[in-house]
């Protein structure tokens, strides 16, 4: 009965790409009964827009200071046990060389709220990456900023913005965070980008500590009413030396059932299969990719910082996981039926 229930508002979301309030609830709550049916729906939907492509990102940690608390988060200003790093735009450079050299034609730099990273010292590194190689996309990922600040890194050169809402409930996210940040002036940063012509990511983890199925349910209408551009989905896992320490990880299953969801909901939108899923199960990206994902973010960040940027306990950051072993991840797509792609890989509109 359940089941048969399941199946048919599977059917209806990766047809009309739309579900009510409920329904969504009720699948946040049940789908996972009747995933493989969600998963192939959504690989169906991902390749007749994207083929069976997969866009890969390398990843540039640029820097863990962080002057945010986030309860989940490794990197938290109060982690007294993390060892601080941040990258000069020499080293940036360099590992865009590297990058580029491998076949990655994005660029990502990511990094906590460090207020190193002015607009001056991040449009001048922009910049510079732009003009050695003006073929690739440069992604930014540096938490919420002023609106006047996104403008001048825009007007430097960067195409992407990634700023994950983490929960679309406003009281799931006061649970989450110190009482300094908000849902509403994440959701005016991310509204901000859109306007300035980025294209945006949003995205949440499954599983964080005090999520119900109604907060999930949330971020699934929210996506569907905002459309992002990406959107990053990972199951949330425990950092020993946070106040969520002794909490459970989000699970496989759930976090397939997020991706296929979204790939239905939006079929264009870039999924990416995080490093996370990777690191709670060591086929997670390729369970992420036959579930609809078609994004890779490769590790690229210099060796002795990478173990630094922990945002979690047993974050991957070897192996497929790193950008230096592109053939390994490229033998593991070509195994499902996959291939890594050298292209840009904007969003298809
Ligand atoms: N588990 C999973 N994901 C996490 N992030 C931060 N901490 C954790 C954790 N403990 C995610 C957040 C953030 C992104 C960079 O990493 O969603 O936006």
């Amino acid at each position: 009965m359940k089941n048969e229930k399941t199946r048919q508002l599977i059917e209806r979301l990766a047809k009309d790409h739309t579900l009510d309030f409920d329904e969504y609830v009720f699948l946040c709550e049940n789908g996972e009964s009747e995933l493989e049916y969600a998963s192939h729906l959504a690989e169906q939907i991902r390749q007749e827009v994207y083929g069976r492509d997969v866009y890969i990102r390398g990843l540039i940690e640029v820097s863990n200071y962080c002057k945010n608390d986030c309860l989940y988060c490794g990197i938290r200003r109060s982690n007294r046990d993390c060892e601080r790093y941040r990258l000069d735009k020499q080293t940036i450079l360099s590992c865009c060389d590297e990058g580029y050299a491998l076949g990655f034609r994005t660029f990502v730099l990511q990094g906590g709220e460090d207020s190193h990273f002015t607009d001056d010292f991040v449009c001048d590194t922009v910049g510079a990456i732009k003009e050695k190689y003006p073929d690739a996309a440069v992604t930014l990922s540096l938490g919420e900023r002023s609106r006047e600040s996104y403008k001048a890194l825009r007007e430097a050169g960067a195409d992407r913005y990634l700023l994950r809402h983490e929960t679309a409930d406003s009281e799931h996210y006061a649970r989450l965070h110190p009482s300094n940040l908000t849902l509403e002036s994440r959701m005016k940063c991310l509204y901000d980008l859109r306007e300035l012509g980025y294209q945006v990511g949003c995205g949440f983890m499954v599983g964080s500590p005090y999520q119900t199925s109604e907060n999930l349910a949330k971020d699934l209408a929210f996506i569907e009413k905002f459309r992002p551009d990406m959107c990053g989905i990972g199951p949330f896992i425990a950092h020993h030396a946070t106040p969520f320490a002794s909490f459970e990880s989000g699970t496989l299953e759930k976090t397939l059932l997020m991706l296929a969801m979204v790939r239905m909901i939006h079929p264009n939108v870039l999924l990416p299969a995080t490093t996370a899923l990777g690191t709670i199960h060591d086929r997670g990206r390729e369970m992420g990719i036959l579930a609809g994902a078609n994004v890779i973010m490769p590790n690229l960040s210099p060796a002795e910082d990478r173990l630094k940027y922990m945002l979690y306990d047993n974050k991957l950051s070897s192996g497929a996981e790193a950008a230096e072993n592109k053939r390994d991840l490229e033998r593991r797509m070509e195994d499902i039926g996959y291939r890594i792609v050298t292209a840009r890989g904007d969003v298809k509109r």
